[in-house]
């Protein structure tokens, strides 16, 4: 398929101008680029979920006209989004037919369904079976599931937009499996991620966007990682991790044997001026640990110490007001307030910092939010923007900015560069180097290798709820880090 010309205008946005490239049959074919580039954007007009303003899409040579969610879905183009679309309370049969149910005179076959899912889930190597509600399935196999079903209708183009980023290791294996025997067959496949490792794993060619417009196009094998960061973040970046190493002065956070549902016997101490990065498998137990510690979950046994000070069970209040912040992992959930713009995000946390006096000191706001906008590259017409019209990865940076504004001492950051563009990473990384320099303590949940070696002064690796090891920046690497993180499932 091919896209020509396509251009899309948003109210003060110009989202998509005059993109042209194409896709071939067994290809798997990467889009990156920055945080509201425009890449969810043209997948959705393919899907026919919007229409572009100016230009056409191609399949096998033939414009498609009149293009609609039912008609690229009759063309066979179908879409695997990061939010799956699953109902939960239906079997994997009925998911897989939701729509297009096979009947017998005006009655579902459910026999005939469970029979084709069975052998649509056994051609994709998978053993599970159909008659299981969704709800009890995993995130990994639920898109296993969405990938079945988009194959239950012979499709010919698979978009996969940030497929990954909710999925373990062992799950990410999986799908590339199965992408790889898709290719075998034919199918051309878009793969939008954020994760760069992974192109040079799955991809065949790479395309960059960037402000909307297509900047490049071209084989995989004809570049290096450092050339597509450039491309993307439209400049320089000399290291993507900035980190050097501070003076590290007494222990910050102290949490000390803590035993929880998911985790057993914990101890993790994070000093001033240090940035510790817990590494691990998705579902070692970190952000349990982390929830625990900041007080929005409960623990059996053990405690929790700022700045020596005991905090008590289940009391996030009391951490706050002791120093501590937490970035959750889930954003959207328990990060942002979506009817609220940017700006208001931003400095929720923070207004008693920003008025001393009691009254809103606009200015001093306005000129807070708007250095966030500019440092960050926050995509958006204005910080009035509300936030639910911005791209995913532009939500996560402005959940960031309102973290790093809190006047803090101990940053808990759970996956804080998830979704974010690499361009912003580095950016993000400056900024906790400076709260490190001035001696707030730092605690990075990361599941990005590179990221963690990167960035930490110190690695913990915790697999299957216990910490199993420790290393200091110099000793660590990557193979050591993973045989510990494997170690314990
Ligand atoms: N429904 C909408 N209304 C207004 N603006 C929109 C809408 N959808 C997208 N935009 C804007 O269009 C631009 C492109 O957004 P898009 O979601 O395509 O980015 P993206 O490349 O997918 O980013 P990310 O990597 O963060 O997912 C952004 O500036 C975004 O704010
Ligand atoms: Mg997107």
């Amino acid at each position: 398929m091919e896209f020509r010309g396509i251009t899309k205008a948003f109210p003060g946005v110009k989202a998509l101008e005059n993109v042209s490239f194409d896709l071939k049959a067994g290809e798997v074919h990467v889009i990156v680029g920055e945080n509201g580039a425009g890449k969810s954007t043209l997948m959705k007009i393919l899907a026919g979920a919007y229409t572009c303003d100016e230009g056409e899409i191609l399949l096998e040579g033939k414009p498609i006209v009149g293009n609609s969610p039912k008609v690229s879905m009759e063309l066979g183009i179908r879409m695997i989004y990061q939010e799956l679309n699953l109902v939960p309370e239906l079997s994997i049969a009925a998911n897989m037919f939701l729509g297009h149910e096979i009947k017998t005179g005006p009655i579902v076959n459910k026999g005939e369904q469970v029979r084709r899912s069975r052998a649509i889930l056994e051609d994709l190597g998978l053993q599970t079976d159909p008659t299981t509600l969704v709800k009890n399935l995993g995130i990994g196999t639920q898109q296993m599931v969405e990938i079945g079903k988009a194959l239950s209708t012979n499709a010919k183009v698979l978009v996969f937009d940030e497929p990954t980023s909710s999925l373990t290791d062992s799950e990410i294996r999986e799908m590339f499996r199965i992408i790889r025997l898709l290719k075998s067959r034919g199918v051309g496949m878009f793969y939008i991620s954020h994760r760069l490792e992974e192109l040079f794993e799955i991809g065949d060619r790479v395309t960059v966007l960037r402000d909307g417009k297509h900047i490049m196009t071209d084989d995989i094998h004809n570049l290096e990682m450092k050339q597509i960061i450039e491309h993307i973040a439209g400049r320089k970046i000399d290291t993507l991790y900035p980190h050097t190493k501070k003076k590290i002065g007494s222990p910050c956070l102290e949490i000390e044997d803590l035993s929880g549902e998911r985790f057993k016997k914990v101890s993790i101490t994070v000093h001033s001026g240090e940035i510790l990065g817990l590494s691990g498998l998705v579902g070692a137990g970190r952000s349990e640990v982390a929830r625990a510690a900041f007080g929005i979950d409960g623990y059996y046994e053990g405690s929790v110490r700022v700045m020596g000070k005991r905090i008590p069970k289940k009391s996030p209040d009391k951490a706050k007001r002791a120093g501590m912040c937490l970035l959750p992992e889930d954003r959207k959930v328990e990060g942002l307030a979506l009817s609220l713009s940017i700006r208001e995000n931003t400095v929720v946390s923070s207004l008693s910092d920003l008025n001393p006096l009691g009254f809103i000191q606009r200015k001093k706001e306005h000129t807070t939010v708007s250095g966030f906008i500019d440092r960050l590259n926050i995509a958006t017409s204005s910080m009035e923007k509300l936030t639910r019209f911005l791209s995913g990865g532009t939500q996560q940076k402005v959940v960031l900015a309102k973290w790093l504004l809190s006047q803090s001492k101990i940053f808990i950051f759970d996956e804080p560069t998830r979704g974010i563009d690499v361009g912003a990473r580095n950016s993000i990384y400056e900024l906790m180097d400076n709260l490190v320099a001035e001696g707030a303590a730092i605690l990075m949940i990361s599941s990005d290798l590179p990221e963690v070696l990167g960035m930490s002064d110190r690695i913990c690796v915790m697999s299957g709820g216990t910490v199993v090891g420790e290393f200091d920046k110099e000793q660590a690497n990557q193979q050591e880090i993973l045989r510990l993180a494997f170690s314990n499932v």
